[in-house]
C-alpha cells in the first residue's frame, strides 16, 4: 500500500499558530510517524500557499512585491514546523516555477475536456480605487447565514461559498467605500458536470468523518453549480489562454495542485524524478488530506472534480480528515485581533513536545477544543512529566540496573524483518 499524506498548505501571509497545528499538522504528523514505524511506503507533503488576495493586499500595504512577503513567511512557517518536529518529506511553495507549469496544465486539460467555460459576470468594482475587487478585497454580510464581516467568496461563520455579488452591504477593504457592480469576463469550472461521478464516489465513503460526509451530501442535495476559477488581480498564475490577459488563476484552483508539485519537487530532490507518478497516477494510492473544517468544500468537491477532469488518471482522496477548531481561553483564535499563540514564540519558551502532547491529548477531533494555559500547565506537569516521564525513567533505570542497559527490541507484528532480535541501548531510539 502506498500512502500520500498531505497537510493543508498554510498561507504565506501569516505565522503558524496552535490552531493550525492542532487541526491539520499534528494529526497528520502522528499518523505519518505511525505509518513509518510500520515500514509503510509513505510520502508526507506540504508547502506554503503563496497566492491569493490577502498576500497582495499585504504587499500593497508594505509597498513591496508579493514575493517578499511570501519568502518571509515561508521561512517563518518552515522554522516553526521544525521547532515542533513536524517532519515533512517535502515542504515546497506554490510560487515556484514547476508549480506554475503544472497548474496551467491542469487548467488546460480541464478546458480541453470542456469542464471550463467563460462567462461574462458582474463583479464588485471600486470606483475610488479604480479596480475590480476580487473575493477578499470586499467584505459584507453573508448571504447564506447573515454573519457579519463575511469575505467576498466564503463565510467564516458557516463555511459556505457563494457568488460575490450576493454579499450584502459590501465594502471595499482598501478604502471602505461601497463598491459598484460592473461586467468582467471570467472562466468557470462546471462542477455540475461531475454530479454523477461525485455521487458514486461519495457513496463509497461511508468511513469518512461525519462532518465531511454530511457537508458533501448536503452540497450534492443542493445541486452542484459552476465556480469561477479566475481572478482580476496581478499576483497569481496567469490563465493560459490568450483571451484571458491580465487574469490569474483563483488561489483555490492552484493551491491543491501544490500537493502534486511538492511531490514532484520531492522526487527530484531524492534523485528519482519520475517517482511522484508512482503515487499520483496510481488509483490505489491512499491519498489522505488533513485539513481544518473551513477547507472541506475545496478538498472534498472542487479538488476531486479537478482530478476527475484530467486526461490522465490521478488517485482521488481516499480520506479527508477535517478537524474542528481549537479556541484559546474560550475565544476563537483570531489573527487580526492577535488572539493566538504563535508557534515560533512558543518554542522559545517551552519544549516543542509540550505543545505536541497538549494538542494531541486535547485535539479538536469531533468538536472544537480549548487551549487554556492552566490546563496546559497541569497536563504537562501531571501527565507528561510526572506519569509518562516517570514511567520512561523507571524503565530505563531498571533496564540499566538489571539488564545491563540492553532491552530486546520487540518484534514487528506485521512480520517485517526489522527489530526482532536486535538489542537497543537504553535511551536509544529504534
Ligand atoms: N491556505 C489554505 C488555508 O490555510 C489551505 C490550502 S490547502 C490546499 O486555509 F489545498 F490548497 F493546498
Ligand atoms: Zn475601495
Amino acid at each position: 500500500m502506498k500512502y500520500l499524506i498531505t497537510s493543508a498548505l498554510p498561507y504565506a501571509n501569516g505565522k503558524l499558530h496552535i490552531g493550525h497545528v492542532a487541526g491539520a499538522y499534528l494529526p497528520a504528523d502522528i499518523f505519518v510517524r505511525f505509518l513509518k514505524l510500520n515500514q509503510a511506503d509513505v510520502v508526507y507533503i506540504c508547502g506554503t500557499d503563496e497566492h491569493g488576495t490577502p498576500i497582495s493586499i499585504q504587499a500593497d500595504a508594505e509597498g513591496v512585491e508579493p514575493q517578499v512577503i511570501v519568502e518571509r513567511y515561508h521561512k517563518l512557517i518552515e522554522d516553526a514546523f521544525k521547532g515542533i518536529d513536524i517532519d515533512f518529506d517535502n515542504f515546497s511553495g506554490t510560487s515556484r516555477p514547476p508549480h506554475y507549469t503544472m497548474s496551467q496544465e491542469f487548467f488546460t486539460a480541464l478546458y480541453e475536456n470542456k469542464h471550463i467555460h467563460p462567462k461574462d459576470t458582474l463583479q464588485f468594482y471600486c470606483e475610488y480605487d479604480k479596480r475590480f475587487l476580487a473575493d477578499r478585497y470586499v467584505e459584507g454580510i453573508c448571504p447564506k447565514c447573515g454573519a457579519e464581516r463575511a469575505r467576498g467568496d466564503q463565510c467564516d461563520a458557516c463555511g459556505q461559498i457563494y457568488d460575490t455579488t450576493t454579499l450584502k452591504e459590501p465594502k471595499c477593504k482598501i478604502c471602505g467605500n461601497a463598491p459598484v457592480i460592473k461586467a468582467t469576463r471570467h472562466w468557470f469550472l462546471h462542477l455540475d458536470g461531475f454530479t454523477d461521478k461525485m455521487k458514486a464516489w461519495i457513496a463509497q465513503k461511508d468511513y469518512w468523518k461525519e462532518n465531511v460526509r454530511n457537508f458533501m451530501l448536503n452540497l450534492l442535495e443542493q445541486g452542484l453549480i459552476e465556480r469561477s476559477i479566475t481572478r482580476d488581480i496581478k499576483w497569481g498564475i496567469p490563465v493560459p489562454l490568450p483571451e484571458a490577459q491580465d487574469k490569474v488563476l483563483y488561489v483555490w484552483f492552484d493551491a491543491p495542485i501544490g500537493y502534486i508539485s511538492s511531490t514532484v519537487e520531492w522526487a527530484q530532490r531524492i534523485g528519482q524524478p519520475d517517482r511522484w507518478k508512482d503515487y499520483w497516477h496510481d488509483p490505489e494510492t491512499q491519498l489522505i488530506h488533513f485539513i481544518g473544517k473551513d477547507n472541506i468544500i475545496f478538498h472534498a468537491l472542487i479538488w476531486p472534480a479537478m482530478l476527475m477532469g484530467q486526461k490522465q488518471t490521478y488517485c482521488l482522496p481516499h480520506d479527508i480528515p477535517a478537524n474542528e477548531f481549537m479556541n484559546l481561553e474560550g475565544q476563537k483564535i483570531s489573527t487580526s485581533r492577535n488572539w493566538a499563540i504563535w508557534v515560533d514564540e512558543f518554542v522559545q519558551e517551552f519544549d516543542g513536545d509540550y505543545l505536541r502532547w497538549y494538542l494531541a491529548t486535547n485535539a479538536p477531533e469531533s468538536k472544537d477544543s480549548d487551549f487554556s494555559w492552566k490546563d496546559f500547565q497541569q497536563k504537562v506537569n501531571g501527565e507528561l512529566n510526572n506519569v509518562l516521564g516517570n514511567l520512561a525513567n523507571r524503565v530505563f533505570a531498571f533496564s540499566q540496573r538489571f539488564f545491563a542497559g540492553k532491552i530486546k527490541a520487540g518484534g514487528n507484528q506485521r512480520g517485517g524483518q526489522s527489530g526482532a532480535g536486535r538489542c537497543l541501548q537504553a535511551g536509544q531510539r529504534d
